[in-house]
């Protein structure tokens, strides 16, 4: 061998070397609670066509992103997941991909894409992408070609089947999106199968080299930076192989189909191989599995972890989006069932499909306060918060009027009964001018007025406003151990007004108290099981409308304490 020859396998070995020990710090990059990064960051949902627009299309960009890093930064959160955007011909805005590997035009490019990243890291924020395992676009080459010919290379990678008979679908089952889930194609006179819109084809992930596809672009993104992946409707990945009809419910659902229970085409065992599957690749990448886990109980969640915690790190728990008002009973119950589950707990309030919880739990006159208790509630529990871009200035809903305004499909088939989701869709308010300094152009979706008062940079300025509340409790949770990793104890349990808890870590104990309520309340709280004295509470938020005397705390109507106890 040359010298020559020699030095550069000695270099290549070094190199391997520090690749593989790298790779491992980041598998067992775990603190003395055996917790992993997710475990203690707060993620942030950016939907990208509406966070900001740098080149002033209307339509929110990459670039935009980056350019407000500082901001992400500087609010407190750990890492962005974008929802979808790849090429896609947006009839799902994004949902609807038609390249798995590459980056829609419309929001820049994978160069913009890779400097994104580099922005991200410099900051600490982390990058997280959405993958839509469950469907393509019907303008993916791999459908394309499916459904070119009965015989072509990927006919398999999607359902198709003959109709029951001329003009009868294959079964019974509806879209989620309404009508038939089946469409009639007359290029091979075969129905394909879709869980979504018709131009969202399931993928058939009983084939092989669908899997194989699927699990390399995971492969692809995490060599290009990103940390990991929130997945997209995980429970419709399989479904019954005999198409078996689902059972018929009675009454209609909002976009006027018979209801049915899906117990044919959701949450197939086979779901969890996949995520088997993904988690190991994810493993080897020191990456997050997020999941967009739609479930109505803490047992069908509880599933998504795995039975050895080998499956989702984080199965997004949803309950909160379906408590509709404030109810210190209600929250109390849905806190138990998570922290009990065994998992890490993950606390979503809202996102880009559910109405905002400004509106969801404001009462018209202390909706501010609300946004306030709220953001206390979920930013003290023990698990992981995931935001929604816009919540922390009190973003509201800025619903469509009339239904040829409306951008989102399904608000068009199910109007009025069901308006879509362009309300909780709207441009970030960064500024109080005419397009709320998201674009200089007229945005894809109209700001409300609101945006006048809540916007970045008139919060920034008042100490008293929902975005400063943000940042404190954002900064009071990365350096107060008992709020990062202690265990959670209710207190005063049969308080219907005030939800009360304890986060107890070593020598350190916080107590939270949130009056749900618009009357003021007092609490007492019996600390002698705990064996603490509680002789001194002492309030790590200013001006949050609670006051101390002694052992006894008063709070304003939504008031909020969260207050460090002696031992
Ligand atoms: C998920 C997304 C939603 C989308 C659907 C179909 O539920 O959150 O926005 O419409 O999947 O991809
Ligand atoms: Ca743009």
């Amino acid at each position: 061998m040359t010298p020559k020859k020699a030095l550069f396998y000695v270099l290549l070995a070094l190199a391997s070397l520090t690749m593989v020990q790298s790779l491992r710090a980041q598998k067992h990059d775990v603190d003395s609670e055996g917790h992993h990064w997710w475990q203690h960051a707060v993620f942030y949902e950016v939907y990208p066509r509406s966070f900001a627009d740098s080149n002033n299309d209307g339509i929110g960009d990459l670039r935009g992103i980056t350019s407000r890093m500082a901001y992400l930064q500087d609010l407190g959160v750990d890492a962005i997941w974008l929802t979808p955007c790849f090429p896609s011909p947006q009839v799902d805005f994004g949902y609807d991909v038609s390249d798995y590997q590459d980056i829609d035009p419309m929001y820049g490019t994978l160069a913009d894409f890779d400097q994104m990243v580099r922005e991200g890291k410099r900051r600490d924020v982390r990058i997280i992408m959405d993958f839509v395992l469950n469907h393509t676009s019907d303008q993916h080459k791999w459908f394309l070609d499916s459904k070119s010919s009965k015989t072509s290379t990927h006919r398999n990678w999607y359902i198709w089947r003959d109709g029951q008979s001329k003009g009868q679908a294959p079964n019974n089952w509806t879209s989620n999106f309404g009508g038939s889930a089946w469409k009639f194609d007359p290029t091979t006179n075969q129905y394909y199968y879709h869980f979504f819109y018709a131009e969202q084809p399931d993928l058939n992930w009983r084939n092989p080299a669908v899997e194989k596809a699927m699990y390399d672009t995971t492969r692809w993104w995490y060599k290009r930076g990103v940390a990991g992946f929130r997945l997209d409707a995980v429970g419709t990945m399989f479904e019954d192989p005999d198409l078996r009809d689902n059972p018929v419910l009675p009454g209609t659902n909002a976009l006027g189909d018979p209801e049915q229970e899906r117990k044919y085409n959701t949450e197939f065992p086979e779901v969890h191989d996949a995520l088997r599957d993904l988690r190991t690749i994810a493993d080897e990448y020191g990456a997050v599995l997020i999941g967009e886990t739609v479930t109505d109980n803490i047992d069908a969640l509880k599933r998504y972890y795995g039975d050895h915690g080998n499956e989702l790190q984080m199965p997004m728990n949803f309950m909160f989006t379906y408590v509709n008002k404030l109810s210190a009973p209600e929250f109390r119950k849905q806190i138990a069932a998570a922290d009990a589950s065994g998992g890490w707990p993950v606390y979503v309030l809202s996102n880009h499909d559910a109405v905002r919880h400004y509106n969801r739990y404001g009462n018209g006159k202390d909706n501010d306060q609300i946004a306030k208790l709220m953001a206390t509630l979920y930013l003290t529990l023990r698990g992981t918060p995931v935001m929604y871009y816009g919540e922390e200035i009190g973003m509201e809903n800025n619903d469509p009027k009339r239904r040829e305004d409306v951008q989102d499909p399904v608000g068009r088939i199910g109007w009025p009964k069901d308006i879509g989701r362009d309300g909780e869709r709207t441009p970030m308010q960064w500024d109080g001018s005419t397009n709320a300094g998201f674009s200089e152009t007229k945005p894809w979706l109209p700001v409300p007025p609101s945006h006048k008062t809540h916007n970045v940079e008139a919060e920034s300025k008042d100490p008293n406003s929902i975005l400063q509340r943000y940042k404190r409790l954002l900064s009071l949770r990365k350096t107060n151990p008992a709020l990062r990793e202690g265990k959670y104890v209710v207190l005063n349990e049969t308080d219907s007004n005030v939800l009360s808890y304890l986060r107890i870590y070593e020598r350190q104990v916080v107590l939270i108290a949130l009056n749900m309520s618009a009357e003021p309340q007092k609490a007492t709280f019996d600390l002698s099981p705990q064996h603490l004295s509680g002789r001194t509470i002492k309030s790590l938020l200013d001006a949050s409308g609670a006051s101390i005397h002694g052992q006894e705390v008063s709070l304003e109507p939504f008031g909020t304490l969260v207050a460090e106890v002696s031992k």
